[in-house]
């Protein structure tokens, strides 16, 4: 079974897209991310998934995209914001390279700019951003094997970083 090289965890405005493509491309390998795998498996938007079908919907459509990423892709792989909040998602990223892309409020705030093809922020970014992180951190600490600390830094500082913890010529 194939595993990915390194699975990229972290809040919405972490940076695990735009990091995880430039790593990908210092390693020579691809890129995936979990969001963009639903959206091809549902044929619309992740803002148009919560809108038409929920929450819930969604959350089972990533779980199933989570678990082709982990035994499909050998590269570089994103997870979305929420993925690690399901228990069977934790239990299949046991023996993975988790890394934990950290952001505080105020550079996850800023990086998201209005949230607008984030549907869980819509109306209040900075609040709601401030809910999830609370809830969320200790869970992104609970499943990462290595945590890197992206306030100010650049996607290309942080690719450098996570560089370092992923073996490679
Ligand atoms: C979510 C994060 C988003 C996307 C969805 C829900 C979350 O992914 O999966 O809007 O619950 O944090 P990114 O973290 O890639 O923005």
């Amino acid at each position: 079974m194939t595993a990915p090289l390194v699975v990229l965890v972290g809040p919405m405005g972490a940076g695990k897209t735009t990091v995880g493509r430039l790593l990908a491309e210092r390693l020579g390998v691809g890129f995936r991310d979990t969001d963009d795998d639903v959206e091809a498996a549902e044929g619309r938007t992740v803002s148009d998934i919560f809108v038409e079908s929920g929450e819930e919907h969604f959350r089972a459509a990533e779980r199933a995209a989570v678990a082709r990423g982990l035994t499909e892709h050998e590269g570089v792989l994103a997870l979305g914001g929420g993925a690690v909040m399901a228990e069977e998602t934790r239990a299949l990223l046991e023996g993975q390279r988790v890394v934990f892309l950290r952001v505080g409020l105020a550079d996850a705030a800023s990086r998201v700019g209005l949230g607008a093809s984030r549907p869980l922020l819509l109306g209040n970014v900075r609040g709601t951003m401030k809910t999830l992180l609370d809830e969320r951190t200790p869970v992104y600490e609970g499943v990462a094997t290595a945590v890197v600390d992206t306030d100010g830094l650049t996607p290309s500082d942080v690719a450098d970083a996570v560089l370092e913890m992923v073996p490679h010529d």
